[in-house]
């Protein structure tokens, strides 16, 4: 017997905000109103001046188990999660072994199961996310998963893609791409341009990306099965996404946090912190990007969360891994994305949770074994899976405070506006003053 107050904050609703408390009894949210009581033994959660919606989930996270535990686990991962505001995340198919079988979909799901929040799991396309062969989809499916990627490498393979999204149909699942043309985008390190060349750095070109995007949307109206678009990073692809759901194609797509606040101009400075797949592009796709996300045209924020060991990213710039961490940062980045003070409370929860929920079928409608019901409405009866993030506040990131495994943030001394103070997954208190409890 749980029983939880939020008081005082505004409680976001999908369509309209509210200023009231929220009442939370045995793992549902019970009631929402103005200065309700405290019942006996509950915890209280001071709220004033938070948004209080639902917890966040995300679409992409890499939790490393198995294979690369030296720098994240899931246990690490879902613990950065929840301080992130994340009630629920979606596993990562690039670890060693890739999971493109049941039994390390099981594995996984029965890990996730001991963590404080809900961990789905995406499998793989192809068997060893090599790219020729599918991987039982079907059996990952009656697992509960509902995404499958290669991500980390698109499938290159036209005719391989096509056959997988014909698949996949009947299945009710959704294909998620990451989309770059790895013949265009051969030895590039980072976005090819003007820094490209002053850099003396080999580029990947937008074209690697977008050539995908087109693709994909083909091979989508071709077979009419959904596809979901990974971290997109040109303003070009967003545009094609845009004009392709315009069509009423079953289309969808995110993009990550640092595409949104950093530009490839860092990378003169030869951190390979900063190098990541896609690459960071110009500003001027940094400014579409973030005018195309105020104005709704982008489904998600997905964090890409990407942690490598310290030996492998202090490499030389050239043979780093790429990849960066994003749980932590990727609210406060959202919201500064989204304008800061100008932000508009029902786009940040759309983004962060309720678009991702439903893209992941992670809803109380969509039925699956073993998980919660994430992106509700703040309405009594659903499951409280609640994040109390405060938009007033500013804080100093600092990779030693992090509890992830790794340190590979971009972001270690910088200032960010906005923040969790508390969490609430699978009805406990998770998160309270911006600490796990
Ligand atoms: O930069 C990246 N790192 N992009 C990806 O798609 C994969 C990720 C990783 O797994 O490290």
């Amino acid at each position: 017997m749980t029983t939880i107050l939020l008081r005082g904050g505004t409680v976001v609703g999908e369509t309209s905000s509210s200023r009231g408390d929220v009442l939370i009894k045995d793992g549902r949210l019970s009631e929402v109103g103005d200065s309700l009581a405290v019942p006996k033994g509950a915890t209280v959660i001071d709220a004033e001046g938070c948004w209080v919606g639902p917890g966040f989930v995300d679409l992409h996270a890499h939790l490393r188990e198995p294979g690369r535990e030296e720098a994240e686990t899931i246990d690490s991962g879902a613990r950065a999660a929840a301080v992130g505001g994340y009630s629920a995340i979606v596993a990562m198919p690039n670890t060693e072994p890739a999971l493109d079988n049941a039994a390390l979909v099981a594995y996984v799901l029965a890990r996730g199961a001991t963590t404080p929040i809900d961990v789905a799991v995406a499998g793989a396309i192809t068997q060893g996310r090599l790219g020729s062969h599918l991987a039982p989809l079907a059996e990952m499916a009656a697992l509960g998963v509902r995404l499958f990627t290669d991500d980390g490498i698109g499938v290159q393979d036209p005719a391989v893609m096509r056959r997988a999204l014909s698949y996949a149909k009947p299945l009710d699942v959704r294909l998620a791409q990451h989309c770059e043309d790895e013949q265009l985008a051969a030895g590039g390190t980072m976005n090819e341009g003007p820094w490209s060349s002053r850099l003396g750095l080999v580029g990947r070109p937008a074209l690697a990306e977008e050539l995908m995007v087109l693709r994909d949307i083909e091979l989508v109206r071709l077979t009419g099965c959904p596809l979901h678009f990974l971290h997109l990073s040109t303003a070009r692809s967003v545009a094609l996404v845009l004009a392709a759901k315009r069509e009423g194609l079953p289309v969808t797509c995110e993009v990550a946090p640092h595409h949104l606040s950093l530009d490839e101009s860092v990378l003169a400075t030869f951190d390979p912190l900063f190098k990541v797949h896609p690459p960071l592009r110009s500003a001027e796709d940094v400014d579409a990007l973030r005018a195309s996300l105020v104005a709704g045209e982008i489904d998600a924020v997905a964090t890409d969360h990407a942690p490598h060991a310290p030996e492998l990213k202090d490499l030389p710039f050239d043979e780093a891994p790429p990849g960066m961490l994003g749980l932590e940062h990727a609210a406060s980045l959202t919201f500064s994305a989204l304008g800061a003070e100008t932000a508009n409370e029902q786009r940040f929860f759309s983004v962060l949770s309720r678009a991702p929920a439903r893209i992941a079928q992670l809803r109380a409608s969509d039925v699956r074994p073993a998980h919660g019901a994430h992106g509700g409405s703040m309405t009594p009866g659903e499951d409280a899976n609640i994040v109390v993030f405060d938009p007033t506040v500013r804080w100093t990131v600092s990779r030693e405070a992090l509890q992830s495994r790794a340190t590979n943030t971009p972001y270690d001394g910088r200032e960010l506006r906005g923040r969790v103070r508390a969490l609430v997954a699978k009805g406990q208190v998770v998160v309270s003053e911006g600490q796990l409890t």
